[in-house]
């Protein structure tokens, strides 16, 4: 064996998963040239292998060094030798297959060889079954590195990269092999800057005020907490306040009046504050503008009631035109003012909430809109995870920045329950599992926010949702701003080139896989090139990425072709962005 042209050296020290190779100074190159392809000894982030018997023990070189890294002063090293610190991955025994983990532990002396290309093949295998291809090997290009499906999907998986690295050209070559090799895959992706539609061409894209797939998100999904805080900025602890208990006792009742749903009745009993049920939020407003300035024949409040109100005209609540009523006279005669004045502060609040166009898609969310609306959450589910295209992008570019994490929130807790909900049922559940990716995670999953709604949501996901059939996906350049619940639940880490030190080492100190050296290779890589590591890999991988087409409309601004043109003047150029910023739409 010392004799092959493959042979390294000898192991001299060996430590749990780490040992000490003693480079030979008798092997005959230091860039053997083997099969017509050359091999450079002692680079980081290359694989060597122990033979022992019928098996074959797998390691990753960490480090290189001319001095072992423990002296024995009883020796005298020969200058010119060299020490790789190895780290074990996996091994082969017989013609099995190879397998993550070591079972047998080498020894002192045992000899240690270069892995070539046939090796690697024999490691990364064929295309097994449930499993897809995310790149080719960064050392062999004709060398195919795939995950396993399952794991990647439903054990959560992230992908991290400072900016400009390729996470979202990464992204779309993930989910283009799952919708191309998977019929009945299922992916919803959160798209907060509206970049995928293009890389996407088949994908169904839902975005605000879209004249084919509007976004909706019906308000009444919200909790009565935070549509209180949404609608008139309260707080839970307002819980004490006249007006905040009025408030959720009207929205309990008109909830409790719609228990004829669409999707099937409901058991009035059941129905509370916080139930996900229609109702309309301009009759609410109706309702609190009518008692506020109703005018009556009686001066006490307990007898100003419907029946002694002053009205002069109904009021039209879906164009927000409030009732009419007698002027209230001054003096001790009828009619009396309202005694009602509970909402006083909430009724305006509310009107201008509802008359905000860039909230339409929460709060007049189109066919969602009320209990007469033709659709229900079912229409919601099947338009989102029910058509016949595998992926639905929600286009969230023009959500207002301080309803983004709500909205999020609201997508993902109510994904959650219909998985939860629907665990058994064929069509859905742990019977078709459900992919979410969330794209630019660290704006809305920032661990030093307290009270995100989206946080808490994808947390449970990340926590809880692999029983359900829920998967998630990750997508961040700033790792270190992630919710550490998040972080600690990634099964699969895909580390794209990561410059800053701070994101490098939550990298290191969550990826499952105790392989610092291949991580230590984070700021070095090209871009589309990443070091994967986890559950859904057989072996810690550095991997190229294919470069996509159609791509994500991500690519950077031309500036130096922008600013070597001349732009001639235009009193009339910045009317349209000026529109556009009004009405919220492209
Ligand atoms: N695999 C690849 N091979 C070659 N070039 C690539 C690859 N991936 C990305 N690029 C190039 O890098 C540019 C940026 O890629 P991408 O938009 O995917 O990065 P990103 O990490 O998502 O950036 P951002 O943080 O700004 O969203 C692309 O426009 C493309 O030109
Ligand atoms: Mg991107």
């Amino acid at each position: 064996m010392k004799n092959d042209i493959t042979y390294l050296g000898s192991i001299i020290r060996v430590d749990s998963e780490t040992i000490e190779v003693e480079v030979s100074n008798d092997i005959p190159s230091a860039a053997p040239i083997i099969n017509g392809r050359l091999y450079k000894i002692g680079q980081i982030g290359t694989f060597v292998k122990i033979p022992i018997g019928n098996i074959i023990i797998y390691g990753i070189v960490s480090s290189v060094s001319n001095t072992p890294s423990k002296l024995n002063e009883n020796i005298r090293y020969d200058i010119g030798s060299r020490y790789l610190t190895v780290q074990l991955v996996g091994e082969k025994i017989g013609d099995s297959e190879f397998e993550k983990g070591i079972g047998t532990y080498p020894t002192i002396n045992d000899e240690v060889h270069l892995v070539i290309e046939k090796d690697l093949y024999d490691i990364y295998g064929n295309k097994d079954e449930g499993s897809i291809e995310i790149g080719k090997h960064s050392s062999s290009e004709n060398l195919s590195v795939y995950a396993n499906l399952h794991k990647l999907v439903l054990r959560h998986s992230a992908i991290l990269g400072s900016t400009g690295s390729g996470k979202s050209n990464t992204t779309v070559s993930i989910l283009k092999a799952i919708l191309n090799d998977y019929e009945g895959s299922r992916v919803i992706l959160v798209d907060p800057h509206g970049e995928y539609s293009t890389a996407f061409p088949h994908a169904k894209v839902f975005k605000i005020k879209d004249d084919t797939n509007p976004l909706f998100i019906p308000f009444w999904l919200m909790t009565f907490d935070e549509l209180a805080y949404f609608l008139v900025g309260a707080k839970p602890s307002d819980d004490q306040r006249p007006e905040h208990r009025l408030f959720r006792e009207l929205i309990t009742k008109f909830k409790k009046e719609n228990f004829k749903l669409n999707d099937g009745d409901i058991d009035q009993n059941f129905i509370a504050a916080d139930s996900p049920i229609p109702f309309n939020i301009r009759k609410i407003w109706d309702e609190m503008n009518w008692w506020l300035n109703a005018t009556f024949s009686r001066p006490n409040k307990d007898d100003q009631t419907r029946e002694t109100a002053k009205l002069l005209q109904e009021s039209d609540f879906e164009n927000l035109i409030g009732a009419k009523f007698e002027p209230y006279t001054m003096g001790a005669s009828e009619p009396y003012k309202s005694k009602h004045q509970d909402f006083y502060n909430y009724e305006k609040k509310l009107l201008s909430r509802i008359k905000d166009s860039r909230y339409d898609f929460l709060f007049n969310p189109g066919d969602y809109k009320d209990i007469d609306s033709n659709k229900d959450l079912s229409n919601l589910l099947n338009e989102w995870i029910g058509s016949e295209n595998k992926l639905a992008i929600l286009d969230l570019s023009n959500v207002p920045f301080e309803v983004l994490d709500i909205t999020i929130g609201l997508i993902t807790r109510f994904v959650y329950d219909s998985m939860f909900w629907g665990r058994s049922e064929t069509y859905t559940g742990k019977n078709r599992c459900l992919l979410l990716a969330f794209e630019e995670a660290h704006t809305y999953l920032n661990k030093n926010e307290n009270n995100c709604y989206s946080k808490e949501a994808v947390e449970k996901i990340f926590k809880e949702g692999r029983k359900f059939g829920l998967g998630a996906l990750v997508i961040s350049q700033r790792p270190s701003e992630i919710s550490e619940t998040i972080l600690a639940q990634v099964g699969t880490f895909i580390a794209l080139r990561l410059t800053n030190s701070g994101d490098q080492s939550v990298v290191k100190k969550s990826a499952p896989d105790n392989l610092n050296s291949l991580i230590n290779l984070l700021p070095a890589l090209r871009t589309g090139e990443a070091i994967i590591v986890g559950e859904a890999i057989k072996i810690p991988s550095r991997v190229r990425i294919a470069l996509n087409n159609p791509r994500p409309t991500s690519s950077d601004p031309e500036l130096v072709e922008g600013w070597s043109r001349k732009h001639p003047y235009n009193i009339e150029n910045y009317k349209t962005v000026i529109k556009r910023i009004r009405e919220q739409k492209f």
